[in-house]
């Protein structure tokens, strides 16, 4: 029997303070009505001093092995996708490590923003079926509220923090990760981008997006990627279950499932909740909907996101 990635358990953390349109529209020139209509996001949550990238990181991956029933102790191999790590470097892999007592495994971030977790779990995947690991935390976290211009009204109401975590294991049989599709295209790496860095000014930066541009290729890239990831796999859009995507922007997610012909039913929604939590955004949006038992054992489920670069991505997975 083939050897698949299965994932085994999932698990989410969210900073403890959630802010409301209305709150941001105290200090920002902007609507609950404004913000609603053209993204769907109503909530995000904010990071308080405390709380960071590995520390998210590390409840959720905490939260998903406690779920799959699995000790910290077997884990081999640990990638976490983000784009706001802790610091330069050591990776905050290597904290999420640490903080679970794990004294030698293989950790390392991925980068791929908004598409990570996507990259991420492709990383790990190849790794466990080339016989380079057995069992994996693949996590996404992020605090893009420490990155964002909170005088830039086009991009500071759309990104919130978090963080999701998946453990995959090695397992004969039908279930895991069938087929994975990634894409970047470096051209327009100037569309959405963080004005700042260590080998350039020294600083973190700010993020950068030019939203509209950035719209029109989501959706055409994102409907691509699904098509191409279930013909990998052998399987056609009836087949699927549900489609857990990269929670950007609502409208984003019902022009994909119109150009797919896919019904809305079967997407899981979290951006009202979350807002864009970059690479948390999958795992985030896939462990509600495990938890709220939306998500079955023995569904197939397709994963996908678009983010900087551009970096874009799909999976389909038995789960
Ligand atoms: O995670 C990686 C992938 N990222 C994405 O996929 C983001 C993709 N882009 C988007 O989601 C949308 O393009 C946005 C939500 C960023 C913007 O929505 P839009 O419908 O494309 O709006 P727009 O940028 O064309 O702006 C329309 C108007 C402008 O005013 P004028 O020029 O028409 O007078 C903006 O100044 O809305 C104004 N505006 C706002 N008004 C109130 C922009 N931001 C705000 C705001 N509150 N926060």
């Amino acid at each position: 029997m083939t050897l698949r990635a299965v994932i085994k358990g999932s698990g989410s953390a969210l900073p403890a303070r959630r802010v409301s349109n209305a709150e941001l529209a105290e200090t920002v020139d902007t609507s609950d009505e404004w913000i609603v209509e053209r993204t769907g996001i109503r909530f995000r949550h904010i990071a308080g001093e405390h709380e960071t990238t590995a520390t998210l990181a590390t409840d959720a991956a905490r939260r998903a092995l406690e779920a799959a029933g699995i000790a910290a102790t077997d884990v081999d191999l640990i990638v976490l996708a983000t784009a706001t790590p802790d610091q330069t470097f050591p990776a905050s892999a290597t904290k999420v490590q640490a903080a679970l007592g794990i004294n030698d495994c293989v950790a390392f971030d991925v980068q791929a923003v908004c598409s990570g977790f996507l990259y991420a779990m492709s990383v790990a995947d190849s790794m466990i079926r080339g016989g380079g690991a057995n069992t994996a935390l693949v996590i996404g976290a992020e605090t893009f509220s420490r990155i964002l211009d909170w005088e830039d009204r086009t991009t500071c109401v759309l990104f919130g923090d978090g963080a999701g975590a998946v453990v995959l294991q090695a397992e004969a049989g039908e279930a895991g990760i069938l087929s994975v599709a990634l894409h970047a295209d470096g051209r327009h790496n100037q569309l959405l981008y963080v004005d700042g860095g260590p080998s350039t000014t020294g600083t973190v930066g700010k993020l950068r997006m030019r939203g509209p541009e950035v719209f029109k290729h989501a959706v055409v890239n994102l409907a691509t990627v699904l098509g191409e990831t279930l013909a990998k796999a052998d399987l056609s859009i009836a087949d699927v279950d549900w489609v857990v995507p990269h929670q950007a922007n609502r409208r984003i997610l019902d022009a994909t499932a119109r150009k797919l012909g896919l019904s809305p039913d079967k997407v899981v929604v979290t951006v009202d909740e979350h807002a864009n939590t970059s690479a948390a955004s999958v795992p985030l949006a896939f462990d509600a909907a495990v938890r709220d038992g939306r998500i079955k054992r023995g569904d197939l489920i397709v994963f996908e996101a678009m983010g900087g670069g551009f970096t874009w991505g799909a999976a389909a997975v038995r789960y």
